[in-house]
């Protein structure tokens, strides 16, 4: 494994575990998931797994639980990043909803304490406010956000008065807007951009085609699962492929190593299973060559799904079996 080479109270590895899948049924794993979950927590630590992500959001609290039950002991050593769902962040709601989630997750601490988005109305200043006495009090490490824009990140950290460690962003071979401003920031800013989605939800694996396409709720309203997007990424993935096959390595490797050749970027990838939590922790050290690196580039440049509006209609065509 390999760790974020930044001054943070434990080390950050380069690959997290994401268990929005715990306890979420809209992933469509099954009861039996449950217990799998917990096999891939514990493999995790064995692989050197340091970064475990949830948030109160994933399946009404379950992530947390199942989380906070399969670390254990190793809970202290790790670190545990959680969200806050910002409906109304004013401080005193901040401060009683930490309080849940470290309860829910058996810690005294949460590690990694993020705003899992943006509120429109309720600015920083007011949701900060609530941040800096949970981190006064101990109960909260350090503070990060999720699904921000620089501006508003920048605008966090002025408002908490220190560093907003990380933003956790949609960040992938063909979701490459953090690569504009918020990976160069991190950079020059000692800070971390925490992919999510860094396999495009499976889409990067190669697994599914037009007449494969995966079950569950989460991926039936991801438009990169269209007919017509996954016939349309087909010489995308060959060229994954081609990439793998030079280090031995599969698709959702190399897409993984794409993300994580920056050195102030960790990726969180979700796992159905233990296999998958192990090819994914073995990609930290797959170092690609600059000429793989453009033909990735390349590839994940060529590929145009169709998305926003434009996919609602074949969307629900897709649903219909029409
Ligand atoms: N902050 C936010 O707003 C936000 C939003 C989304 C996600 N997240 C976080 O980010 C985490 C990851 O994102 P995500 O789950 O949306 O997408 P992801 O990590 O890109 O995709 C996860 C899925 O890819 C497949 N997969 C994983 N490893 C694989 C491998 N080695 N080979 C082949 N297939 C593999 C699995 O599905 P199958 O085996 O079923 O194909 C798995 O469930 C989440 O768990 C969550 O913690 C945060």
């Amino acid at each position: 494994m390999r760790y974020v080479q930044l001054d943070t109270p434990k080390p950050i590895s380069k690959i997290g575990l994401g268990t929005w899948q715990f306890g979420s049924k809209e992933w469509g794993y099954g009861p039996e998931y449950e217990r799998r979950a917990a096999e891939i927590v514990r493999r995790a630590l064995e692989l050197g797994v340091t970064l475990f992500d949830t948030a109160e959001l994933y399946g009404f609290g379950r992530s947390e639980r199942i989380l906070g039950a399969a670390l254990g002991d190793e809970r202290a050593k790790v670190v545990v990043a959680s969200k806050i769902f910002p409906l109304l962040p004013v401080a005193p709601v901040v401060q009683q909803r930490a309080v849940a989630s470290a309860a829910r997750l058996g810690v005294d601490g949460i590690d990694l304490y993020q705003v899992h988005q943006a509120n429109p109305v309720v600015a920083d200043t007011t949701t900060m406010r609530g941040m800096r006495s949970l981190q006064d009090v101990g109960l909260v490490g350090e503070v990060g956000v999720s699904n921000y824009g620089l501006r508003r990140w920048r605008f966090a950290e002025a408002a908490l008065g220190r560093r907003v460690l990380s933003n956790q962003v949609r960040y992938s071979m063909i979701d490459r807007g953090p690569e504009e401003d918020l990976i160069p920031y991190a950079e020059q800013a000692g800070r971390i951009v925490i992919a999510y989605s860094p396999l495009a939800q499976g889409f990067l694996s190669g697994r599914y085609d037009a007449t494969n396409p995966p079950a569950g709720a989460v991926r039936r309203a991801n438009p990169y699962f269209l007919p017509e997007n996954l016939e349309r990424g087909a010489q995308l993935i060959a060229t994954l492929r081609e990439v793998a096959d030079a280090h031995d390595a599969t698709p959702s490797q190399i897409a993984l190593a794409y993300v994580l050749r920056h050195p102030n970027v960790v990726a969180i990838p979700g796992a159905s299973g233990v296999e998958q939590m192990e090819r994914n922790a073995a990609a930290a050290e797959i170092d690609l060559t600059d000429d793989e690196y453009a033909a990735l580039v390349a590839a994940a440049h060529a590929f145009r799904p169709v998305t926003g509006l434009a996919a609602v209609p074949r969307m629900v065509r897709a649903r219909l079996g029409k």
